[in-house]
């Protein structure tokens, strides 16, 4: 077990390289399943997410060879078609990535319910269902797996026209992977259209496939009948680069956030100028300054190019610091303010009132001892605390990991004082008597 300690008060000065995108890496490495041929994937990040997928995909029988800490190269010629078990797949929710990949490949896939961050919602899956049944696949639910098979339409799936009723990031992804290798045409209507759904995209045209529209509304998939080998380098990621981004907001100082693509930036920027942060584009960088002081300001979570709710807890934290009264709408996910009550122990005025939060802002936070929840509410607790005066502790550090490669050293590179440390846990403490 590991909790962060964290002096703040001071302001972040510095270069922060940005890492390969989370978001994109938990679908492209399942989506090497479908490849029979050998995938070197670069710019992939160093995270526990990554590493629990490529241990699914070696049980299922992959050869991966690590190049170096942010390339493999994954064999998937000869993986064998298999259940992916619940003590695996619990811990991961791209882990029903696996079920578009495998069916899409094998005509069968049994993969245990996934697991993944709560942030007290639920989090269906019924849209992925609905595009594998569209897709000709018998699917059922029980005992705690999935189970879909092409066996009643010959083994593999055909292409359709499906309209998805809520838009979804997963069963964007998950329908795209399933119709890859499908015989015909599938027409997607009411898809996600966030970066990593286009990073998906391209990898798999990379690697043989026929895929159009990524990025707009509208995909359009001509299945092909197998996919080769190549090389493929996964985009910087955008939630990693705006948490950085956030933290300069709520702390101060001057950082440069290197390896971006600015485009995919604006959403995030947008906001950060409205609070008064100056942010200057040079090159694939983005110079984000905070000197004077913090603005409130309104802000209301929606699909690509909306305001990503992936970043609304950690916008929340500088909103914290910010002077007047903010209010956020979380109209993504039904709820996802549970770092409030975290906040509060440091001193933040928040409301939470079913998907809205309302932030009045105070002149500091303090120091507190405080549990991570979910893996960007933790990253939102890094950020409060790194601007906070005194010392936090922060617990359920593990969250943080799942998503942010290098997190200490990244920090502590832009005169953050933060470090990690090794706690016995509670059983262990126990247990010593
Ligand atoms: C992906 O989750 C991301 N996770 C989430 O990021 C992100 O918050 C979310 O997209 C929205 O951008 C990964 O990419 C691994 P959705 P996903 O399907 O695919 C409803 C992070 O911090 N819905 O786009 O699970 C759902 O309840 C993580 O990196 C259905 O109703 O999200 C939600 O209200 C946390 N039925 C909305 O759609 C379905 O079948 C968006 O969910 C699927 C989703």
């Amino acid at each position: 077990m590991k909790k962060y300690v964290i002096e703040g008060g001071n302001p972040l000065f510095g270069d922060v390289q940005i890492s390969g995108a989370k978001n994109a890496a938990v679908a492209i490495i399942p989506a090497a399943l479908m490849v029979d041929g050998v995938c070197r994937i670069e710019n992939i990040p160093q995270i526990s997410d990554v590493s629990l997928l490529l241990t699914i995909l070696h049980d299922l029988g992959a050869n991966i060879r690590t190049i170096n800490r942010n390339t493999v190269e994954i064999d998937c010629s000869r993986v064998h078609n298999g259940q992916v078990p619940y003590d695996l797949a619990r811990r991961c929710r791209a882990s029903y990535y696996m079920i578009g990949s495998l069916l899409g490949r094998f005509g069968l896939a049994d993969v245990a319910l996934p697991g993944g961050c709560d942030f007290g919602g639920t989090r269906p899956i019924d849209q992925h269902l609905k595009g594998f049944r569209a897709l000709g696949a018998q699917v059922e639910v029980q005992g705690g797996f999935i189970n879909a098979s092409a066996a009643e339409i010959g083994g593999r799936l055909r292409g359709a026209s499906i309209f998805l009723d809520k838009v979804s990031v997963g069963a964007t992804i998950n329908i795209m992977l399933a119709a890859t290798l499908a015989d015909g045409y599938t027409v997607v209507e009411n898809v996600a259209k966030e970066p990593h759904i286009v990073d998906v995209a391209n990898f798999l045209n990379s690697m043989g496939a026929d895929i159009k529209g990524a990025g707009t509304d509208i995909l359009k998939i001509r299945g092909v009948e197998r996919l080769h080998g190549g090389t493929y380098s996964i985009i910087p990621d955008q939630i990693e680069a705006g948490t950085y981004m956030a933290a300069v907001a709520a702390c101060g100082g001057q950082i440069r956030v290197c390896n971006i693509i600015p485009k995919h930036m604006d959403c995030i920027t947008a906001k950060l100028l409205e609070m008064g942060v100056e942010v200057e584009e040079i090159d694939d960088n983005l110079l984000v300054r905070r000197i004077g002081p913090l603005m409130k300001t309104n802000i209301k979570t929606m699909p690509y190019p909306g305001f990503p709710t992936d970043m609304q807890p950690q916008l929340a934290a500088a909103l914290c610091l910010a002077h007047g009264t903010s209010i956020i709408t979380e109209s993504v996910w039904s709820s996802r303010f549970r770092y409030a009550d975290e906040f509060k122990r440091m001193g933040a005025q928040i409301q939470v009132d079913g998907n809205l939060a309302i932030i009045e802002g105070v002149e500091q936070l303090s120091g507190a001892q405080i549990e991570a929840c979910d893996l960007r509410a933790g990253a939102a607790m890094v950020i409060a605390a790194l601007a906070a005066y005194g010392t936090s502790e922060i617990t359920g550090v593990q969250y943080i990991e799942r998503g942010y490669e290098d997190v200490i050293e990244k920090f502590r590179k832009l005169g953050g004082n933060i470090t990690a440390v090794e706690v016995a846990d509670a059983e262990e403490v126990l247990s010593a008597g």
